[in-house]
């Protein structure tokens, strides 16, 4: 393995630290490695393969989309973004949606929005609020929104226009903003994913809801993580009952294949004109048949009860097994994104867990990130239970 993974990197950029493991192919919930080994997938590429892995429904829809058309570019018409677009409105409830084909451009896609929000208003310097440890892309502009200086060190200068505040103080908000009227919108994760797993509180957003409406602001909440059935709800702000301006979505809308979307409200369908905004890739045929079959597979196997159910499972599972074990925290998060706080630093899991067959990430230092496919079975999630819980309890006991 070792000599392979040697051979294997010399000529790719030095931007991850990799584990020693390539993975060739995958069942389900199910991984292999070159060696075959095997793995249960708890992490999803990162909240990506909604469907799992050569899901037999998902794996011949993109065969036959490959063999018709792929790329076209928007030149001209492409059929299936009328077809998602119409979908991503009906579950969204809101009115229109640009393509393109990552997290960080939909919220690159949403800065401008509210750029543009704000001087077609007359403010000639709009500024956004966004959160403390925030996590919105590694563009300049992403990570400028983003609220973490070890992402932003050595890429100064940073785009202006930010007001930072703490998640879920309504009071730190308005102080924040107070009698500023170049503030055009306020943009968060409803559940931060990177930042720690650490979601909004329903009152909150529907206090921001209120605030964005009192001030004419948009209210721009990015899903990139959160969203597309993952937490249970097709969009996690949904558990809180208010509809957002402006959303942008990715990871899991294709199931694997690169997408992303940036939907909006009413207030915010209109704002780009031609010209504004684009790109080559956004929208081609292969990226929107994979969001097509992947929100028709969903609803046809009723994949949104599963997140909740499976989601319940775990969390009651993981609480029960550790709660009252000297060095957990708590566990937060919904449906299929979870997180296990632990009192200290343990990146050390991730390879643990590799070695114990298990994938799953450790994100914000301390937390134990799963965020598996939603096609995840009862008897799967008890599996990651037996295999997750004494590796935790055994790396808490050390010292
Ligand atoms: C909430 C959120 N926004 C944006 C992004 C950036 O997405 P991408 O990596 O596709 O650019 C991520 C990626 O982790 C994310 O979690």
């Amino acid at each position: 393995m070792t000599a392979f993974i040697e051979a294997a990197s010399p000529h790719t950029m030095n931007t991850y630290g990799r584990l020693p493991v390539a993975l060739e192919r995958g069942q389900g919930c199910r991984v292999w490695d070159v060696n075959g080994k095997v793995y249960l997938d708890a992490l999803a590429g990162i909240a990506v393969n909604t469907l799992g892995h050569n899901h037999p429904e998902f794996v011949p829809a993109l065969q036959d989309q490959l063999a018709k058309i792929i790329h076209t570019c928007n030149y001209y018409h492409v059929p299936n973004q009328e077809k998602l677009a119409a979908k991503l409105v009906e579950l969204s409830g809101m009115s229109n949606v640009f393509f393109c084909n990552s997290g960080l451009e939909a919220n690159e896609a949403a800065i401008k929005l509210a750029r543009k929000f704000g001087h077609d208003k007359g403010i000639a310097l709009p500024k956004i609020v966004v959160y403390e440890k925030a996590f919105h892309g590694r563009s300049i502009a992403t990570l400028s929104a983003t609220g973490n200086a070890k992402i932003q060190k050595g890429f100064e200068p940073l785009v202006e226009g930010f007001v930072r505040v703490p998640v879920n103080d309504i009071e730190a908000l308005k102080a924040a903003t107070a009698n500023d009227p170049s503030v055009v919108a306020v943009f968060f994760e409803t559940i931060q994913g990177e930042g720690g797993i650490t979601p909004m509180r329903a009152d909150y957003l529907q206090q921001v809801r209120a605030l964005c409406d009192e001030k004419d602001w948009l209210l721009m909440i990015d899903e990139v993580q959160c969203g597309m059935g993952r937490t249970g709800k097709w969009f996690a702000h949904q558990w809180a009952g208010i509809v957002p301006d402006v959303m942008p979505l990715a990871k899991g809308l294709g199931s694997g294949v690169p997408i992303g979307a940036v939907v909006a409200g009413p207030k915010a369908a209109n704002i780009f004109q031609p010209g504004n905004h684009g790109g080559t890739f956004g929208g081609n045929p292969l990226a929107m048949r994979a969001g097509v079959e992947t929100i028709r597979i969903m609803e046809k196997d009723g994949l949104l009860a599963n997140a909740a159910r499976i989601g319940e499972r775990l969390t009651q599972g993981l609480q029960k097994a550790l709660s009252g074990v000297q060095g957990f925290k708590e566990i937060r998060g919904q449906g299929l994104m979870i997180g296990i706080e632990l009192d200290r630093p343990c990146g050390v899991l991730m390879q643990r867990a590799l070695d114990a067959g298990l994938l799953l990430s450790v994100t914000a230092d301390s937390v134990v990130r799963l965020l598996p496919p939603l096609i995840m079975s009862e008897a799967e999630a008890d599996e990651v239970l037996t295999i997750l819980v004494p590796l935790i309890k055994n790396f808490l006991a050390e010292k």
